[in-house]
């Protein structure tokens, strides 16, 4: 993972790559550095932890500079200690390089510059980087630019990388494969680097977007100038951000999951909005319109994605299959990419993805494109990898998520499912006129309902403090709320360091049982619907063995309360949209839980926001 952000033009270069770095965070906290070109020289800062620790250390020392480069890590080679921090530098201490990636033969090349009289001086893969760009510009003669580009043929794996160097000060240069990489172009002549448009957004809303095996070389008297590893000249293309700074700050809220979680009745709105009218009985979702007929006549659809993601997709598979009555497949976009699944032209491969950059679902998606399948994506951020190599797809427009935890980036994947589910159904005519026109009603009225469930965020707060020692817990759901137990339980254990396991509830009884006494907490969705009966005797088996209840239940609910230690209401709704509700007390109860048991809820230890890495 890790951020990597870098600046060169006329303003001090400092404060811009600290900020930057904040923003970054999320994706690796490991540690952080950076590198500043001033008065000839490159001064070096690297600290362990976070941005906050590596601000301490630099204090005082001298940060000037219009020339640098920042990165936070998310170790991958090497222990997260100040030694394998970036940026790493050339043995002279000339060329200063950040990485984010992994050089997978860097085994190799690091034997060969041994071999050659190179000392390194960390464990990382991305040394060897620095040290062969160093030998090559030395040995071939060749100006930086030349030299990174001559590397990286012989580098195989993923990089995100952006290079300074003291004897070509008015220069950056930054390339990207498989992890991502942005070029924020200044009003003053300025350029900006970064992981993501975050750490831009604040000075320019002129972006281009790197592609695989593309170099950009940003040079304060030439401009931009893209070439490729081959060394074709390219095009910028220049892209208009529409984010909004707002949207990056907590807001008054004491972390940046509890706000996420606050906003979703606003991201989901967003999410349906311009797709859905209950009034006029219409549902459509444009990016994939050129799309429906075939995923309509497809014999299946396939969905591949990871953690919450891969959550949203099992919620999609219940309401795809039972509306409009299309076989869907859920994948960890982990195995499908190396168990040489059975995919053909006719195959329609839908990845989800928060961050559009998940190594893994990336990985998954280009072997189904080369195995002729057309490939939709359902993706958060804008211009993010997976959202550029797709045929066509859906954002899901919750606006930029910074907690690790997601939250709802999550409920409005499902929305997107739930609207690409009822349009199918709609055009199929899979699902009755007045079932659907009640559907979408429902469907409008959901973002008010998860408001009210918001509401009580005192009740589960209280339900919080009872069970925040807890070293166990289960979750339990039938249903399409099953995904919902399996997203509890994800939630629970990444940010309170609680064990915890999601079951189909009828699955309790093959072993999981086994497990109960009066120490386990056991979250069971027990909302009105088809399974509603069977879930109650489940409930009635935890019971039996002294486990504690805490049942979500329906409004007005009477049988459940009789039996569970503690209920949490939430409002009436089709039964097909009840993920979109039950999900949101279980994220406030593992909210609260984790702020009790004092963890770092937003960066959760040894996790990152996005996982470009396999
Ligand atoms: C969710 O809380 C997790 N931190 C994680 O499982 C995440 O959903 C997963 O890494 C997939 O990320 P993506 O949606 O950005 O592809
Ligand atoms: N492989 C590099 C390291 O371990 C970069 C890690 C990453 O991008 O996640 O330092």
């Amino acid at each position: 993972m890790c951020g990597i952000v870098a600046y060169i033009g006329k303003k001090e270069a400092y404060p811009i790559l600290i900020k930057g770095l904040k923003r970054l965070e999320y994706r690796g906290y490991d540690s952080a550095g950076i590198a500043l070109l001033s008065g000839g020289n490159v001064n070096l800062y690297k600290k362990q932890g976070k941005v906050a620790n590596l601000e301490e250390f630099a204090t005082g020392k001298d940060i000037s500079g219009h020339s640098g480069i920042g990165h936070t890590r998310w170790a991958t080679h090497g222990l997260p200690n100040d030694i394998n921090s970036h940026p790493h530098t050339s043995m002279d201490g000339k060329i200063a390089l950040i990485h984010n990636g992994i050089i997978e033969n860097y085994d190799s090349i690091k034997e060969e510059l041994i071999s050659r009289g190179y000392i390194f001086k960390s464990e990382t893969d991305t040394e060897v980087l620095v040290h062969l760009i160093d030998d090559i510009q030395k040995h071939e003669k060749v100006d930086l630019v030349e030299a990174v580009r001559l590397a990286l043929q012989s580098v195989i794996g993923a990089y995100a990388i952006v290079v300074l160097s003291k004897e070509f000060p008015n220069q950056l240069v930054a390339a990207r494969k498989s992890s991502p990489l942005v070029v924020g172009i200044g009003a003053e002549g300025d350029f900006y680097l970064a992981s993501d448009a975050t750490p831009i957004i604040e000075y320019t809303k002129q972006v281009v977007y790197l592609d695989d095996e593309e170099i950009a070389v940003v040079d304060l008297k030439e401009g931009l100038k893209i070439i490729n590893i081959k060394n074709q000249v390219k095009a910028p293309y220049i892209q208009e951000l529409e984010m909004h700074l707002e949207a990056l700050e907590k807001g008054g809220y004491e972390h940046f999951m509890l706000k996420e979680i606050h906003e979703q009745p606003r991201s989901i709105k967003d999410c349906f909005r311009g797709r859905l009218n209950a009034e006029k009985g219409w549902v459509s979702l444009g990016g994939l319109k050129d799309y429906q007929q075939k995923i309509m006549n497809s014999k299946r659809l396939v969905m591949v994605a990871c953690g919450t993601s891969w959550h949203a997709c099992q919620v999609g598979e219940y309401l795809i299959e039972d509306l409009a009555r299309i076989n869907v497949e859920v994948e960890y976009a982990s195995e499908f990419r190396y168990r040489n699944p059975i995919i053909n032209e006719d195959d329609i491969v839908i990845a989800v993805s928060q961050s559009g950059e998940t190594a893994d679902t990336m990985a998954a998606l280009e072997l189904a494109k080369s195995k002729g399948a057309t490939i939709l994506g359902i993706c958060n951020v804008v211009g993010s990898s997976i959202s550029r190599i797709t045929d066509a797809g859906s954002y899901t427009h919750a606006g930029p998520e910074i907690g690790v935890a997601s939250t709802k980036a999550f409920t409005a994947q499902v929305t997107v499912l739930t609207l690409m589910a009822l349009s199918l159904a709609n055009r199929k005519g899979t699902l009755s006129s007045s079932k659907f026109h009640t559907m979408l009603s429902e469907l409008e009225a959901i973002p008010d309902k998860v408001q009210r469930i918001l509401d009580k965020n005192d009740l589960i707060e209280e339900i919080a403090k009872v069970y925040k020692d807890a070293s166990n817990a289960l979750y339990l759901g039938r249903g399409s709320s099953f995904p919902v137990a399996l997203e509890g339980a994800l939630k629970l254990k990444e940010i309170s360091y609680i064990h915890a396991e999601g079951y189909p509830a009828a699955e309790m009884k093959h072993g999981p049982i086994a497990l109960i006494d009066e120490e386990m907490p056991v979250f069971v969705i027990a909302t009105k619907g088809t399974s509603y009966e069977k879930v109650v005797s489940n409930i009635q088996e935890v019971k039996a063995r002294k486990g504690k209840i805490i049942a979500i239940v329906t409004e007005g609910d009477v049988q459940v309360r009789d039996l569970a230690d503690h209920v949490i209401e939430i409002p009436d709704t089709d039964e097909h949209l009840v993920p979109l509700l039950a999900t949101i007390p279980l994220q406030l109860l593992s909210y609260h839980i984790s702020v009790m048991r004092g963890c770092n809820v937003d960066q959760p230890r040894n996790l990152a926001k996005s996982v470009t890495v396999e």
